[in-house]
């Protein structure tokens, strides 16, 4: 069978290609564009494609893609909410996801962020490079018998709360279907005293209507000073005005983003050349505590080796016609 490939870099053919010889039925073909439905119609002679989360994979794409005959769309990715699922069940096109690759990954990466801000290496790094050997605004805290919160006990945040109890933290953590296997060292809290005991707050549930925006300026105020936010879930779960006023409150000692609500046009793009006019990013890099990554908490050797091994695995269920929990369809 044969996959296109779209929005193809580097690590993307070097973690598919690595694993590419135990499927010797599968043939892909890489190519830079991201899949619209524009770029729809280069997939004709395919059985399938392989979009990424900035892919568009609404109605005009599958249409064009249907025209082509191509019978399966393979994500790279958990998220499916640029796919139109409706119009490919009509269609007959099957849509496969990788629905949880690396936990560690992201928590790892969580952890990283609020080391790096609770101890200021962002400004550390760039202080040694200057020759300024000076502590001023470096001072941390020991996060040893503190307190972390974690919000969402799923995949990762459960990783995550065995990270924070191996760094001797007491965990809370809150979640509206607490986590069996958690129990025996995690202590279940309402949000509420989740944000008033915790020294380092870390978010790790879905976004949804009901988590969009439940970081504001309520929740800000309810948490103690000197905290640590760490976001490496969705953007909108923090309403980022209110944040920036939290900032300026002195709420926090540190806030690590790996996700942010403007990251859209940013995310996996350099765009170093250019003067972004309204950028709330930069505001929030103004701030000496705050330390943001571009959606990297996914971004390892083991992750994208797990990515590519299941997609090339849904890539054989899908053109066998095989059941796969991988697959999704309109509810
Ligand atoms: P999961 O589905 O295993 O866990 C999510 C948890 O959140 C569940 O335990 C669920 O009960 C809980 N939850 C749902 N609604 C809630 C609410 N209103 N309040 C409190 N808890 C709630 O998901 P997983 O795999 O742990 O991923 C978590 C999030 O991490 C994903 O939704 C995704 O947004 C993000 N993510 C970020 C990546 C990155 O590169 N930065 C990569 C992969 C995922």
């Amino acid at each position: 069978m044969k996959i296109l490939f779209y929005d193809a870099k580097t690590y993307d053919t070097d973690s598919f290609n690595a694993v590419l010889d135990s499927y010797p039925e599968v043939e892909v073909e890489y190519i830079k564009s991201d899949l619209d439905p524009r770029t729809a119609s280069l997939a004709e002679g395919f059985d399938a494609v392989c979009g990424f989360v900035s892919s568009d994979v609404g109605h005009d794409t599958l249409e064009s893609l249907h025209k082509h005959n191509v019978k399966l769309v393979l994500m790279r990715c958990a998220g499916y909410n640029n796919v139109d699922l409706e119009t490919a069940g009509k269609l007959g096109i099957r849509v496969m996801i990788v629905p949880g690759y690396s936990p560690e990954a992201v928590a790892e990466h969580a952890m990283a962020l609020a080391l790096c801000c609770n101890r200021r290496l962002h400004k550390a790094y760039n202080k040694v490079r200057e020759n300024d050997f000076s502590l001023s605004g470096l001072m941390g805290f020991n996060f040893h018998e503190k307190t972390a919160g974690i919000i969402g006990t799923g995949k990762i945040g459960a990783v995550m709360c065995r990270i924070c109890q191996g760094f001797g933290m007491k965990v809370l953590a809150y979640d509206l279907y607490p986590n069996e296997s958690l129990k025996d060292f995690v202590t279940y809290v309402s949000l509420e005293e989740l944000l008033a005991h915790s020294d380092l707050i870390s978010l790790h549930c879905p976004l949804t209507d009901d988590t969009r925006h439940m970081i504001n300026i309520d929740t800000i105020r309810q948490m103690k000073d000197g905290v640590i936010l760490v976001n490496t879930s969705r953007g909108a779960l923090v309403k980022t005005d209110d944040l920036i006023e939290g900032i300026r409150m002195l709420k926090f000692a540190g806030v690590g983003l790996d996700v942010y609500e403007e990251e859209t046009d940013n995310v996996f793009e350099d765009r170093s050349e250019e003067i972004l006019e309204h950028s709330t990013t930069a505001r929030l890099l103004s701030f000496p505590n705050v330390m943001i990554t571009s959606h990297q908490g996914f971004f390892t050797q083991e992750a994208l080796s797990a990515i590519a091994s299941t997609t090339l695995d849904n890539a054989l269920d899908g053109m066998t016609g095989k059941e796969s929990r991988n697959e999704v369809k309109a509810k």
